[in-house]
């Protein structure tokens, strides 16, 4: 992990809602997908903001977030050639064993943004099956992404694109029709991980998910961010993941 001084290239809305913002670092830089970054929002926010990493092209650092509150509405606001301080890469991230060959994607909301970076990575090497689930049609981004996956199935919660369900029912109606992943990799919000969770026990598939608590440091050290483990551990988000083993985690 680095501290970058980053300078904004691009900062625009995709979606209702959702914006991608572009930062050159001052070099070129390599991530592990699922791994995260924690950007200074400046203004009277001393925490940072943890938002996954979407792409990286050598230098260029692409992040895609949906505006919350006054943190990610700052960073909104901020404007081409301003410069803040990027903490990346963090956490562990998304590993796919050599063995693993087909690969399910399933995300929901913003958790859609940490899987676009596994496609990039594993596009071509890994067949890969991805279901998306937007709130609604404006909600809908990442298309040009998914395109790199062998099959994309969008839905909504509304039906106003794709069919009317979330992305786990997606991925269900496909397993019944026979479909196996060797591994799913999983990010999106906590009902639907916990949907996903009880489908993949009971299917007895090898799933890992990337878990989007609310962070302090983003490093290891305040443990605002700790989840319980099913062993009865506790683990740092920030630090042991974001992303685990969905046997090893309590949801
Ligand atoms: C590892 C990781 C990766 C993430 N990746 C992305 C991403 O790629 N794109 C993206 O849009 N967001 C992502 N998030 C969530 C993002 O960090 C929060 O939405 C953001 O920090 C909210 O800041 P804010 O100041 O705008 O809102 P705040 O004013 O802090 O909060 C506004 C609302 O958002 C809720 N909230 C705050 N933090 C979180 C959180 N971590 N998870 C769920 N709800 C939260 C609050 O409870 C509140 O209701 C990620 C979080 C983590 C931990
Ligand atoms: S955010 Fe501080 S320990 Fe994880």
């Amino acid at each position: 992990m680095k501290e970058y001084q980053a300078v904004i290239v691009e900062n625009k809305e995709i979606a209702n809602g959702i914006c991608s913002v572009t930062f050159a670092l001052p070099v070129a830089t390599k991530v592990r997908a699922g791994q995260f970054g924690d950007i200074a929002v400046g203004g009277t926010h001393l925490l940072r903001r943890p938002i996954a990493i979407c792409k990286v092209e050598e230098n260029l650092v692409t992040f895609c977030y949906q505006v919350k509150g006054e943190g990610t509405q700052r960073l909104k606001e901020m404007k081409v050639g301003e410069e803040t301080s990027v903490l990346m890469p963090l956490g562990n991230g998304f590993f796919v064993e050599e063995t693993e060959k087909e690969v399910a994607l399933v995300g929901g909301g913003v958790g859609i943004f940490p899987l676009i970076s596994v496609l990039r990575e594993y596009a071509g090497k890994k067949t890969i099956n991805a279901y998306m689930g937007f709130r609604n049609k404006g909600a809908v981004c990442g298309l040009e992404e998914f395109e790199k996956a062998d099959k994309f199935v969008g839905v909504t919660d509304d039906g106003s694109y794709g069919e009317k369900m979330n992305s786990v029912q997606a991925f269900a109606a496909d397993l019944e029709k026979g479909y196996r992943p060797d591994v799913v990799l999983s990010c999106g919000p906590l009902p639907m991980l916990k949907a996903l969770k009880k489908l993949v026990e009971e299917k007895n598939i090898p799933c890992y998910v990337s878990l989007e608590e609310r962070m302090g440091c983003g490093i290891g050290a305040c443990l605002v961010c700790v989840c319980d483990l099913s062993s009865g551990a506790k683990a740092r988000v920030c630090k042991d993941g974001p992303v685990f083993n969905v046997t090893e985690v309590e949801l």
